[in-house]
């Protein structure tokens, strides 16, 4: 007998219309299981092509423009920088479930391309993640704690500092100067004793030159520009002078930290470069090293992130007391009766200075020198608030709507030290929204160091000095420039002599 043939038994048993209806779900499934699922992106501003929303963001005055942008598209924005897609934070609950409740997921930095061709991002404080950073972040911060930060070991230092810069202020005569070169060199005094062991005066062409440079790179070539959208331009003719300050300073910095391995001691640790030189795993074991030849990079991000948002905060607080005297009489009123003008002050004097402790918090809220923090990256697919935000996104959070939105703020536009005081004005005390330093894991690792450099030298200045614009120059502008830090622009004062 013949065996029945295969194919005539299969199509007996399933008819043609069953087969169909097999394969058609099969495919159903298939694309139901292999779909890409549909993100959910945040509402934005339509793009235009190559720049993608560029031209939107506001120059100079971004942190204004994208603070404004969300009261059409809310506290998270989608937006588009040439091409790279970004989400923007402006809304402080959703900036606390990123960094606060998410923070494992928000926590790493977005990679910039230009700092890659400049710096390079390995041993950075500022750009580095995973391990290496976690542990480059430990041993910087148990180094600025043993080099005194937040305690009376460097309040001398500091002290002695203000010192100088004032006798550079009276060598005016109270005649008009711009102050910013002394008060950025005073500021870059402080980070360079503790992390390179040296101070440098204010005369040395050398240094200034490196001062010139973060000034130029963090406060006007920096931000909103052609550079930053397009990093290639980097390596054109049009940026040869700055590649060549970009290499002076590097050889600057490593060439302090070769001289610290010809003379290191480890019975004498002078400051951070021999703590990085000695090693940084004495407590517990399980650090990474920072590579020597790595130790130039996590230095520069000191000197620049503790140099300029510094300085330029103090700048601010001179320009912006010269514009509300009553304020000014009001601090040094304060001073007067808890220090006098004599004996320097100290840092248990702050707690009875609340109305002098509040004025350098409304500096802080009202011009913000770190408007935007250093970009965060998702580093992992996840989801805020409902919206789909894929790893890699570039993450961006602006302090200054937070720091001048209406819903944390009365009048947030007035320059009001007394918001910052209890009912009876016998305190300080800290709202939630006043994030100038960031938050979460990244959260600036300076804040006490500069809170102490802020209050100290101020105080000092404000003992000897009356600060007023000359009569002979405009009224100054009040809005400034905003680069990789807001800065006030070029400005002039009279120090009067009280
Ligand atoms: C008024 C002065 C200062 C302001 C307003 C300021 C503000 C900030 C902000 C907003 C961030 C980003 C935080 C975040 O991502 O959430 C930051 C990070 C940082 N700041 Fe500051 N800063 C100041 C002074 C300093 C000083 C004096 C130093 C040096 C000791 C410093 C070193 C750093 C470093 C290294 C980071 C990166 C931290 C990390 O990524 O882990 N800053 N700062």
């Amino acid at each position: 007998m013949a065996s029945p043939n295969v194919s005539a038994l299969f199509f007996d048993y399933f008819s043609l219309q069953s087969c169909l209806i097999f394969g058609v779900s099969f495919l159903v499934i298939y694309q139901v299981f292999t779909r890409e699922k549909p993100v959910k992106l945040p509402p934005g501003p339509t793009c235009l092509p190559l720049i993608g929303n560029v031209h939107r963001l506001g120059g100079r005055q971004m942190h204004i423009v994208t603070a404004n942008m969300s009261e059409k598209f809310g506290g998270i924005m989608h937006i588009n920088l040439a091409g790279m897609k970004a989400v923007l934070l402006t809304d402080l609950q959703i900036i606390r479930e990123a960094f606060l409740d998410k923070t494992d997921r928000f926590s790493d930095r977005f990679r910039i391309r230009l700092g890659e061709y400049i710096w390079g991002t390995k041993g950075s404080l500022i750009y580095e993640n995973g391990n290496g950073w976690k542990s480059h972040r430990r041993a910087t911060l148990r180094a600025l704690r043993n080099f005194g930060m937040g305690k009376r070991s460097l309040e001398n230092k500091i002290n002695e500092e203000a010192r100088c810069l004032a006798r550079s202020f009276e060598d005016e005569n109270g005649h008009p100067f711009n102050p910013q070169p002394t008060v950025q060199n005073a500021v870059a005094n402080v980070i360079c004793s503790i992390s390179l062991g040296s101070r440098y005066d204010y005369d040395d062409p050398e240094f200034r030159s490196l001062l010139d440079y973060i000034k130029v790179f963090m406060s006007e070539r920096s931000g909103p520009s052609l550079l930053s959208v397009f990093p290639k331009l980097w390596f054109t003719p049009f940026y040869k002078s700055l590649r060549k300050q970009s290499v002076k300073c590097i050889s600057f910095l490593r060439g302090v930290v070769e001289q610290h391995k010809a003379t290191f001691d480890s019975n004498d640790i002078r400051d951070i470069i021999d703590v990085h030189l000695q090693g940084n795993d004495e407590e517990g074991g399980s650090d990474e090293k920072l590579p020597q030849s790595l130790i130039w990079r996590g230095l520069f991000d000191l000197f620049a992130a503790g140099t300029d948002t510094t300085s330029n905060t103090m700048l601010w607080g001179i320009l912006l007391l010269t514009q509300y005297p009553r304020v000014q009489e009001k601090v040094q009123q304060e001073i007067d009766d808890v220090i006098g003008r004599e004996r320097p002050p100290t840092l248990p004097d702050r707690l009875h200075l609340p109305y002098v402790d509040a004025t350098l918090m409304e500096i802080q809220r009202f011009r913000p020198v770190a408007c935007f923090v250093p970009p965060r990256a998702a580093s992992v697919d996840t989801e805020l608030l409902g919206y789909s935000i894929q790893k890699g996104t570039n993450v961006w959070i602006n302090l200054y709507a937070v720091l001048h939105s209406p819903e944390h703020w009365k009048d947030p536009e007035e320059f009001i030290p007394e918001r910052f005081l209890t009912a009876d004005g016998k305190k300080t005390e800290t709202p939630e929204a006043f994030i100038p330093f960031g938050l979460g894991r990244r959260i600036c690792i300076g804040e006490q160091l500069a809170r102490m450099e802020l209050f100290l030298l101020m105080t000092n200045l404000l003992q000897r000095f009356t600060f007023e614009i000359p009569k002979e120059d405009p009224k100054p502008n009040l809005a400034g420039k905003h680069g990789i830090t807001l800065s006030p622009g070029r400005f002039r004062i009279c120090a009067v002599n009280r």
